[in-house]
């Protein structure tokens, strides 16, 4: 039987330098959603995510993914991890670099044209990915993401400095994948996010001050703003 589970997450302590950056998390993500991984910066998103890659050295805990460990070949095979900086070759054009991501996914020239138009990118085919904006590369490493079509998908801020238009369509995006089966992390240090995801995971000083839907957490703090709504519960936490 599949796990239900496309991540499970207990007592996980990771130590990052001397930084205690998370002291015990706790946390099991469904697949087939779009979970928004929010707040602020240096809260610890990126050192969660890394975890959830396999390429975080733990100091204890157990994280699984698609029902098996974090960081085995097979799990490497179907995660996949968009970082906060670009991981693709900025010496060849956009569609160099897709070509080369659809040559090792074995998939067709259609699927990487598709990928290209995903991420709003068809005007920059012959663009040198150098050239592009921090956003736009961004956007490459997803398509390159995209065309490896991971069951689980870990996107590190992928909309940040996105026009809104651009935003939204992404996220309409992300919806989609996650209609389709595929499984969303997605993180942001903007609140208003929050909004465009099934689950939002709020995130401070390392811990998950909540682990809830967007409705269930405006309903929790009485704040229709989310905003609002994350600095009720990180006071609540606080006391
Ligand atoms: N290589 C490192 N060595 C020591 N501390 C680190 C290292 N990387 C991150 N940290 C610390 O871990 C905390 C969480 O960082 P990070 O996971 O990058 O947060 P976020 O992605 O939410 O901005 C921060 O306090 C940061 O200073
Ligand atoms: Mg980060």
């Amino acid at each position: 039987m599949m796990d239900p589970l496309a991540i499970d997450i207990e007592g996980l302590v990771v130590i990052r330098g001397k930084n205690l950056v998370i002291p015990d998390l706790t946390v099991t993500v469904p697949r087939g959603s779009v979970t928004g991984l929010l707040g602020p910066s240096g809260c610890g998103k990126t050192t969660l995510i890394r975890s959830i890659a396999g390429i975080q050295r733990l100091q204890s805990g157990r994280v699984h993914v698609l029902g098996g460990p974090a960081g085995t070949t097979a799990a490497r095979e179907r995660v996949g991890y968009v970082t906060q900086n670009s991981s693709v070759y900025p010496d060849l054009t956009v569609l160099q670099n897709l070509r080369y991501f659809a040559a090792l996914a074995g998939t067709s020239e259609a699927a990487t044209r598709e990928a290209l138009a995903n991420v709003g990118l068809e005007g920059k085919a012959d663009a040198l990915t150098a050239d592009l904006s921090g956003g736009q590369r961004t956007r490459v490493s997803l398509a390159a993401a995209l065309l490896m079509d991971p069951e689980l998908l870990l996107l590190d801020e992928p909309t940040v400095g996105l026009d809104p238009v651009l935003r939204r369509d992404l996220w309409h995006l992300f919806a989609a994948l996650a209609a389709g089966g595929r499984t969303l992390l997605v993180s942001s240090h903007v609140m208003d996010e929050a909004g465009r995801c099934d689950r939002v995971l709020l995130m401070r000083e390392g811990r998950l001050i909540a682990d809830s839907s967007p409705d269930e957490l405006r309903h929790r703090t009485g704040q229709t703003d989310l905003e609002q709504a994350f600095l009720t519960l990180a006071e609540r936490s606080a006391a």
